[in-house]
C-alpha cells in the first residue's frame, strides 16, 4: 500500500491532540503545586506545612529541632553523660567533680584541664572527623547540642551512652553496620604484585593469608616485619590476635629460601598452623644488591609439602648466621614496617613488633568502642591508640588480662617495658595510674597524652590509620632511634595520644637486660648525626615546627 489509511492518520492527529492537553495539564498541576509548596514551606515553622515531596528532609529537621531543644531545656545531665568526666577522673578528680556537678561544657573542660597537664592546647570541641553527620545520624542522637557557653558539644543520646554497651547486645552485623558508617573508610586490593621501593624488591601480598579480600571496617590488622629467626612469635602472636597480620620478611640472598621454608613450616606443620593460613600474608622484600638466585612464582610456592618431620627451620638459628649478618647489612626496619602497612586491606592497623602480644579479644572490644563513638573520639585533632606495653620473666606466663597482669606486677614478675633499657623511650603518660585502676569489663580510652614534656622522645606502639606519617626507611635498626622522626611527625601534627585502658601488650618472656654493643653504639651515634644534621632540618620544612615537640 502506498497510501496511509484516512483512518489512521485522523487517530494519529487525535493522538497528538491528546497527548498536547495532558502535557499542559501536567504543567497547571505542577504550577499550581509548586505555590502550594512554597507557601508549605513559608507555614512549616507553624507546624502545618502541606507538603508532598522531600518528606523525609522536614521531618528530620523537625525532630531534630525538638531533640536539640528537649536537651537544651535537661540542664542538668546526670554524671554518667559525661564520658570524658570517666576517663579523667583519675587524672584530676576536682575538675571531674565540678564538671560534674556543671553540665555539659564542663565536660569539655574537663578534657582541657587533662590536656593543660601535659601541656597541650585545648582543642575545640567540634564534630570528629570519623562522624559522617549527614548520613552517621540516627534518630535519637543529639545533633549539636548548645550548651551555656554557646559552643556547640556533640554528645551521644545519653541513654546509649549510659548503658555502655549499646553494640554489645546486638549482633554482630549491627556492630558492623555501625563501625562501617562511623569510617566511611575505602577497601583496599588485595593483589599479588612485584614492585620496587627505594634500593628494595618487595613481593607484595607474596603468601596470602585464606581470609581473601577483606572490608576496611571489618577488623584490624597487626601489622609487622621479621626475618625468619623471629617467626617462632607468629602463632603465640595468632593466638591472642585471632585477626590480620601483615607482614614484611626481610629476606636477601641466601636467606630467601629458609624465609619460605619456614612459612611453609608456619602453614602446614604445626598445631596452630591453621591460624597462620587463615590470616597471615607475608610479603617478602630484599636490597637490589642481594635479591636470591631464584624466586618462585606465589602459585609455585606451595606445589610441594613440606617434610614436617624436619625441624622448625627457625629452630635455633643464631641471628649470625645470616645472609644479612655475614654480608654485614643492616636491618631495614622501617621499609619492612611501612611495607606491611601499606599492604593491610583494613582502616584501622597495629603497627608492632611481633614479639609483642597484644591481649586476646583486643579486636573486637576495639571495634566496639568505635561503634560506641564517645565523646572522646569526636574531637577533632588526631588521634592514635597507644597500647601499654610489659615485659615478663623468662618463667611467667603471659597474662590475658589487666587483671592477671597487675598480679604479675605486684609479684615483680612483670614490669613495663623497657625499664630497664630505656624507660623514656616507653614511659606512658599516667601509667601509674593505668596499672592501679582495675580492670573493667569494655575497652576505653583512660587517659589523652600528648608527647611532649618527660614524653617527648616517647616511642608508642599504637593502633593508628593509614593517614598516620609513615617511619623513615633510612633508618635501621641497629642504629636505634628508628621511630623518633615519625614520633616527632606526629607531635607537630597535634595527634593526641587516645591511651586505651584494658589494652596492652607483652614482650615474649625474658626481661632485657642493657647489653654492651660497640657496633650499635657506633651506628647510634651515626643515625643521631644523620637524624640532627639532614632528617630534623626536612622534617621542619614537610611537617613544620611547634612548640615543645622534638626529636
Ligand atoms: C557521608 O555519607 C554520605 C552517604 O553515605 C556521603 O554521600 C557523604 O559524602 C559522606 N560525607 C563525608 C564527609 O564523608
Ligand atoms: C534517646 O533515645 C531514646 C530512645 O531511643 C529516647 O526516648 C530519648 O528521648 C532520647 N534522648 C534524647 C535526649 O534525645
Ligand atoms: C622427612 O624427613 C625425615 C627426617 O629427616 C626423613 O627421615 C624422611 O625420609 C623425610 N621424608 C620424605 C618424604 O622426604
Ligand atoms: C643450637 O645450636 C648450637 C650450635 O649452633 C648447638 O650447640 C646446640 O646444641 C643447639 N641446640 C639445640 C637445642 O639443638
Ligand atoms: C579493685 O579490685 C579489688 C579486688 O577485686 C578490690 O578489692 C578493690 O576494692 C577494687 N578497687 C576499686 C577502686 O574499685
Amino acid at each position: 500500500m502506498r497510501f496511509e489509511p484516512l483512518g489512521q492518520k485522523m487517530f494519529t492527529r487525535r493522538n497528538w491532540l491528546l497527548r498536547c492537553s495532558i502535557l499542559i495539564n501536567i504543567a497547571v498541576i505542577l504550577y499550581i503545586g509548586s505555590q502550594l509548596m512554597i507557601g508549605g514551606g513559608n507555614n512549616f515553622s507553624n507546624g502545618a506545612g502541606f507538603v508532598l515531596q522531600d518528606q523525609q528532609q522536614p521531618i528530620v529537621a523537625a525532630y531534630q529541632v525538638a531533640s536539640a531543644s528537649a536537651a537544651s531545656s535537661s540542664s542538668q545531665p546526670t554524671p554518667k553523660n559525661l564520658n570524658p568526666v570517666e576517663i579523667f577522673e583519675s587524672e584530676d578528680k576536682l575538675s571531674a567533680q565540678a564538671a560534674a556537678g556543671n553540665g555539659n561544657v564542663e565536660a569539655s573542660g574537663a578534657v582541657a584541664a587533662a590536656n593543660s597537664d601535659a601541656g597541650a592546647p585545648l582543642a575545640e570541641p567540634v564534630p570528629p572527623p570519623l562522624a559522617n553527620d549527614s548520613g552517621g545520624n540516627e534518630p535519637g542522637q543529639v545533633v549539636g547540642n548548645i550548651g551555656s557557653s554557646g559552643v556547640a558539644v556533640n554528645e551521644l543520646n545519653n541513654t546509649q551512652a549510659d548503658s555502655g554497651n549499646y553494640i554489645v547486645t546486638g549482633d554482630e552485623k549491627e556492630l558492623e553496620e555501625r563501625v562501617k558508617s562511623l569510617l566511611n573508610c575505602y577497601d583496599h586490593d588485595y593483589n599479588q604484585e612485584t614492585l620496587q621501593r627505594g634500593d628494595f624488591w618487595v613481593l607484595q601480598n607474596y603468601v596470602r593469608a585464606d581470609h581473601g579480600e577483606v572490608k576496611c571496617h571489618e577488623t584490624i590488622t597487626y601489622t609487622t616485619h621479621a626475618d625468619y629467626t623471629f617467626l617462632d612469635n607468629l602463632i603465640p602472636l595468632l593466638e591472642r590476635w585471632n585477626a590480620p597480620v601483615s607482614i614484611a620478611m626481610h629476606a636477601p640472598g641466601t636467606d630467601f629460601q629458609p624465609t619460605l621454608d619456614s612459612i611453609r613450616y608456619l602453614r602446614e606443620c604445626l598445631p596452630g598452623s591453621h591460624l597462620v593460613r587463615a590470616f597471615t600474608t607475608f610479603h617478602i622484600y630484599f636490597g637490589t644488591k642481594h635479591i636470591p638466585k631464584a624466586v618462585p612464582k606465589p602459585q609455585d610456592v606451595f606445589k610441594t609439602m613440606y617434610n614436617c618431620s624436619l625441624p622448625a627451620p627457625y629452630f635455633n638459628i643464631s641471628s649470625g648466621h645470616l645472609y644479612k649478618a655475614q654480608k654485614k647489612l643492616l636491618y631495614p626496619v622501617n621499609v619492612g614496617r611501612n611495607i606491611a602497612r601499606d599492604a593491610a586491606l583494613t582502616h584501622f592497623v597495629l603497627a608492632s613488633d611481633i614479639e609483642l602480644y597484644p591481649n586476646p579479644g583486643l579486636v573486637k572490644k576495639f571495634l566496639e568502642m568505635i561503634a560506641r563513638n564517645e565523646a572522646y573520639l569526636r574531637r577533632k585533632a588526631p588521634r592514635v591508640f597507644p597500647l601499654s606495653i610489659f615485659e615478663v620473666e623468662e618463667s611467667s606466663p603471659v597474662p590475658h588480662d589487666k587483671t592477671e597482669l597487675q598480679e604479675l606486677l605486684r609479684t615483680g614478675k612483670a614490669i613495663p617495658f623497657h625499664k630497664r633499657v630505656c624507660a623514656s623511650c616507653h614511659g606512658v603518660p599516667k601509667s601509674k595510674e593505668w596499672m592501679a585502676a582495675n580492670e573493667t569489663d569494655d575497652l576505653s580510652v583512660f587517659h589523652i597524652g600528648k608527647r611532649t614534656g618527660y614524653y617527648v622522645h616517647w616511642e608508642p606502639i599504637y593502633i593508628g590509620t593509614h593517614a598516620d606519617p609513615h617511619y623513615d626507611e633510612r633508618l635501621s635498626w641497629e642504629g636505634k632511634s628508628d621511630k623518633m622522626p615519625q614520633g616527632y611527625a606526629l607531635c607537630v601534627l597535634d595527634y593526641e595520644f587516645h591511651i586505651l585502658d584494658n589494652a596492652f601488650l607483652v614482650h615474649k618472656p625474658g626481661i632485657k637486660v642493657l647489653k654492651k654493643d660497640n657496633r650499635r653504639a657506633m651506628l647510634a651515634t651515626k643515625t643521631n648525626q644523620l637524624i640532627k644534621k639532614i632528617i630534623y632540618p626536612e622534617l621542619k620544612i614537610m611537617y613544620g615546627m611547634r612548640k615543645g615537640c622534638a626529636i
